[in-house]
């Protein structure tokens, strides 16, 4: 019979022992549900591509925010739909603006009990639905600047914890750091989408917002997937203009670019596990291809593993209801 000295099935050998020896734990309290604000009254509408997801007017909102809280989420981003789209982006500005009008309600009910961020972007603002403005027929990125550092100080007015631009227009971190701390919203936080790559993952998240840009499409603003060095450069760029947490989007196909920043920064860092990573395990779950919660369970560990502490998910809700993680 043949000897050997090492057996690493002896640490696989029982559910207590495999807890024992894990290295990762999916922590609950880094995860984000996403949310879908939009005009009206009493609209509560699934969003096709994205069972269980919704789309709400700010009153159905706020009642699903109440259940959640129930069901023990307490943080959350804010997506903004706006009826009104043009092409200076007029509605994403405003203390009376869709989303920060939707915050300042539910800070008046929760304060500090519920943490809310919200995407900094145009895309859902503009008739192009391009993330930044257009001039002469190019996505102007200096003039689009302002806009941004205008609709975040409307978020910190509206008692926002937490904005998140996502647009990758250079230098927006820095110019909505300054107009944060010019307006006297020194406790804002700033979560960038640093590296945010231009993705197929995306698809179910614009038909959500109809956000799809009509002519174009995003490579001139957001990532190339070929590239990892630059994802790096961006890091560095964000953290050197005020950033809070670091986020990679997707985040499945780019568990590398997760890792580079848990080794390149010390800030924490996001990852954003979008509409197409969500809708793939939805339709393969409807399907009967897979088993929900462990594919669940599996892509938010791996995510976790690559080195990310906080996890955008559309599964917390599911995750909550099920008890998966015990
Ligand atoms: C807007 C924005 C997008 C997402 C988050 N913010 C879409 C895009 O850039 O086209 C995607 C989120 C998801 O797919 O879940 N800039
Ligand atoms: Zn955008």
């Amino acid at each position: 019979m043949c000897e050997l000295n090492m057996r690493p099935r002896r640490l696989r050998r029982t559910d207590l022992i495999r807890e024992m020896v894990a290295e990762t734990n999916i922590k609950l309290n880094g995860l984000i549900q996403p949310y879908f604000v939009c005009d009206g009254d009493g609209i509560r509408t699934e969003i096709e591509s994205m069972p269980g997801i919704y789309r709400e007017s700010t009153d159905k909102f706020l009642e699903s925010i109440a259940s959640d809280i129930k069901l023990g989420i307490n943080k959350i981003m804010i997506f903004g739909i706006p009826d009104h789209k043009d092409a200076t982006a007029s509605k994403a500005v405003g203390a009376d603006s869709l989303v920060p009008k939707a915050i300042k309600q539910l800070k008046d009910k929760y304060g500090d009990d519920l943490f809310v961020s919200a995407d900094i972007c145009l895309c859902a603002y503009t008739d192009s639905g391009h993330c930044g403005l257009i001039k002469n027929g190019q996505i102007d990125n200096d003039a689009t600047l302002p806009v941004l550092a205008e609709m975040a100080l409307d978020h910190a007015e509206a008692g926002c914890d937490c904005v998140g631009p996502s647009d990758m227009m250079d230098g927006r971190v820095e110019r909505i750091r300054e107009t944060l701390e010019e307006n006297n919203h020194p406790n804002t936080i700033i979560m960038a989408y640093s590296a945010k790559y231009a993705s197929a993952y995306y698809g179910p998240f614009r038909d959500a917002c109809d956000s799809s840009p009509g002519k174009g499409d995003r490579k001139g603003y957001q990532m190339d997937f070929r590239n990892r060095r630059e994802a790096s450069s961006e890091l560095m760029l964000d953290c050197e203009e005020g950033a809070d947490i670091v986020m990679v989007k997707p985040a499945l196909a780019y568990l590398d670019i997760i890792a580079d920043f848990r080794r390149n920064t010390e800030l924490p860092v996001a990852a954003y596990n979008v509409s197409g990573e969500y809708s793939l395990v939805k339709v393969m779950a409807e399907k009967k291809l897979v088993d929900e919660k462990m594919m669940v369970l599996e892509n938010l560990t791996s995510i976790s593993r690559a080195g990310a502490d906080i996890i955008l998910t559309y599964h917390l809700r599911d995750i909550l209801k099920g008890g998966w993680l015990g």
